[in-house]
């Protein structure tokens, strides 16, 4: 979604602008634009649709200079991606310039308010209607740019995370946020305003992450003014950035998110590092160790989340129920939010993100503590939205992850989920000891049988090929190998946009089986014991329709082998342990044929990387 940078001191905006938009490009975007006061107090806007490269080839040879500026990319949600709807916006005067992140849902009304006072507008998009009614109040009641933005803010509904630059005003920025994440780094006689940390990364290591209604002055020479949208006035927390600048960089990977990919073996590690004792044969989750009994005495377990990390839910549930023989339920955030979901206050509710700034989930989260239940978080991103909105919770430690198409989160999710469960079920002893010493002595082992995986590979290359020119697919799995499908579908289609279904292995029967032909590729995650014959038996009806079988089989597999045209064999493990090796060769998979095909993997078209608009 939009990405914000702003940035006020004593060297050059523009260049560390650009940076920053460029750290930003992973969250998704369609048009660029950067807004610079200069020395002779004018205001230079350049923006274009496209890349924050072809912004960058626009002001190629115009005024960039100034010591503050405000730059933006937009990810289209009012108007299509044009020059025009690109961010920052002029107010009607030419005095303010605005850069938002989010959906002012109330814009047309506003918008036909300021029209019938004579208001034109260039645009299709809120952002314009939100300057210039920050432009009217400051004009109609005489206040300066922070009060004008406060009273302002108080007449609109939805998701903000903005901030302004004024003529006559180069020692200030005005920033302000709700829902829309913001973080404010200061420097020595500097400030950075972004949407997320990445641009501040290596600039400073202190940080003020900005609350829901909160507006913020930003003055050269003096600390942060921080009010509430209701004037009230609030002291900075100031925190320190715990990101490094490897952390967000390619090293020597051709994208992100084989970067990522590879990663897995250490970021599953560092998951459990200091949770997951082997030799003592327990877990220890501190984020949630005094909720550990509101778990285990909880009416309901509900575990919300949107993407990926609902995949990874779903697998989370079906560990929670073997493990700990505990129910629970899986919703998509923005379901549930609008369901007026059945909540009691002995609920547990659950709610995984990456991001950690999912609007969706982040309003799952607000029903859920309104109605009185604990509410736990599974985040990627520390100080995230969602880690602040939850009454505890578990941080996944994966580092940042850049690519769209979420990997190494997802296996790290996979691994806090299968913590919890053993922890559960020591707790309440569903399972025997000696189970659990196996299920953590196997845990333990998981991180080096990611990297045999990854290893072993090498095949994965030419199924791509293979499969690169197809125009559908089918994933088919049981039990938690049927997430792992949705996963592995999903994963083809965010980046390759080759159309993939994810199913139960049986349910194909219902319906995608009038699908398969000669030229439909069906991806087959056979690893499961219990189920196996019941996989092989679909694997043979496929078969018998010519369909082109790629199976993932637990190493020694005998039977689906002989069946499938491609085989990727990963170490045997504990059965539910599958979703943890099973998935990493179909994120290579999708990797590689999105790769073979031209996409931008990266940087997919249309989605983004963290949505924080419904
Ligand atoms: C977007 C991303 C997905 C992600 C989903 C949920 O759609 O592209 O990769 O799974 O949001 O994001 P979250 O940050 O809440 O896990």
């Amino acid at each position: 979604m939009c990405g914000i940078v702003a940035y006020i001191g004593n060297k050059d905006a523009y260049p560390i602008l650009i940076n920053g938009l460029k750290r930003l490009e992973y969250r998704g975007y369609d048009s660029a634009g950067v807004a610079m006061l200069n020395a002779k107090n004018e205001l230079n806007v350049y923006k274009t649709k496209g890349k924050v490269s072809d912004l960058v080839s626009f002001a190629s040879g115009k005024d960039v200079s100034g010591h503050i500026g405000i730059a933006h990319t937009r990810w289209a949600t009012h108007g299509e991606p044009n020059d025009i709807n690109a961010h920052p916006h002029l107010s009607r005067s030419g005095n303010l310039a605005l850069i938002h992140n989010g959906i002012i849902e109330n814009y047309l009304t506003i918008k036909k308010e300021l029209e019938n006072r004579g208001y034109k507008f260039k645009s299709s998009t809120d952002t314009e209607v939100l300057v210039n009614l920050i432009e009217d109040v400051q004009l109609t009641q005489k206040v300066d740019l922070f009060e004008a933005t406060r009273i302002a803010l108080n007449h609109v509904n939805g998701a903000y995370a903005i901030v302004l630059i004024e003529k006559g005003h180069p020692d200030t920025l005005i920033a302000a946020r709700k829902g829309s994440p913001m973080v404010i780094g200061i420097g020595k006689d500097e400030f950075f305003i972004a949407s997320d940390a990445t641009p501040i990364v290596g600039m400073t290591s202190q940080v003020v992450y900005i609350e829901n209604e909160e507006v913020v002055k930003v003055k050269l020479g003096e600390d942060l003014h921080i009010k509430t949208i209701d004037d009230v006035e609030m002291t900075p927390y100031i925190q320190e950035l715990q990101l490094n600048l490897e952390s967000i960089e390619k090293g020597g990977f051709d994208h992100f998110m084989l970067k990522e990919i590879y990663e897995q073996p250490t970021t599953v590690r560092d998951t459990m590092r200091g949770r997951l004792h082997a030799d003592l044969g327990t877990v220890t989750l501190g984020g949630i160790f005094d909720y550990e009994k509101k778990l285990l005495n909880a009416r309901n377990i509900i575990i919300v989340a949107c993407g990926t990390s609902w995949h990874a839910a779903l697998v989370g549930s079906y560990l929670i129920e073997v493990y700990a023989g505990i129910r629970v339920k899986v919703e998509y955030a923005s379901e549930f939010r609008y369901r007026e979901p059945v909540i009691f206050p002995d609920d547990v509710v659950i709610a995984i993100s990456q991001s950690g700034e999912t609007a969706d989930t982040l309003a799952a989260i607000d029903i859920a503590k309104k109605k009185g239940a604990t509410v736990l978080g599974i985040c990627n991103v520390i100080g995230s939205s969602i880690s602040r909105a939850t009454d505890a919770g578990i941080y996944t430690h994966a580092g940042p992850e850049i690519g769209v198409a979420s990997t190494k989160a997802f296996t790290a999710q996979v691994a806090v989920l299968t913590m919890m469960a053993i922890r559960l079920a020591e707790l309440n002893g569903h399972l025997p000891k000696s189970k659990i010493m196996e299920l953590i002595h196997e845990l333990d082992l998981i991180p080096e049988k990611i990297q045999t995986t990854l290893e072993r590979s090498a095949i994965v290359k030419d199924i791509a090929n293979e499969m690169k020119d197809c125009h559908n697919a089918i994933y088919l799995g049981r039990l938690q190998n049927f997430p792992v499908a949705l996963e592995g579908a999903l994963k083809l289609k965010e980046i390759s946009y080759i159309h993939a279904e994810g199913y139960p292995a049986a349910e194909m029967k219902h319906g995608p089986i009038a699908l398969i032909d000669k030229d439909m590729p069906v991806i087959f995650i056979a690893t499961n014991k219990s189920t196996y014959e019941k996989v092989v038996s679909n694997v043979q009806e496929v078969k018998a329709r010519h369909g082109k079988i790629i199976s993932v089989v637990t190493e020694g597999d005998v039977l689906v082998k002989e069946m499938s045209d491609y085989v990727i064999e990963i170490p045997d493990t504990e059965c539910t342990y599958a979703p943890l090796l099973a998935t990493i060769p179909l994120q290579l998979l999708a990797y590689y044929i999105a790769v073979l095909r031209g996409c931008n993997v990266d940087q997919p078209r249309n989605l983004a990387k963290s949505v924080t608009v419904e």
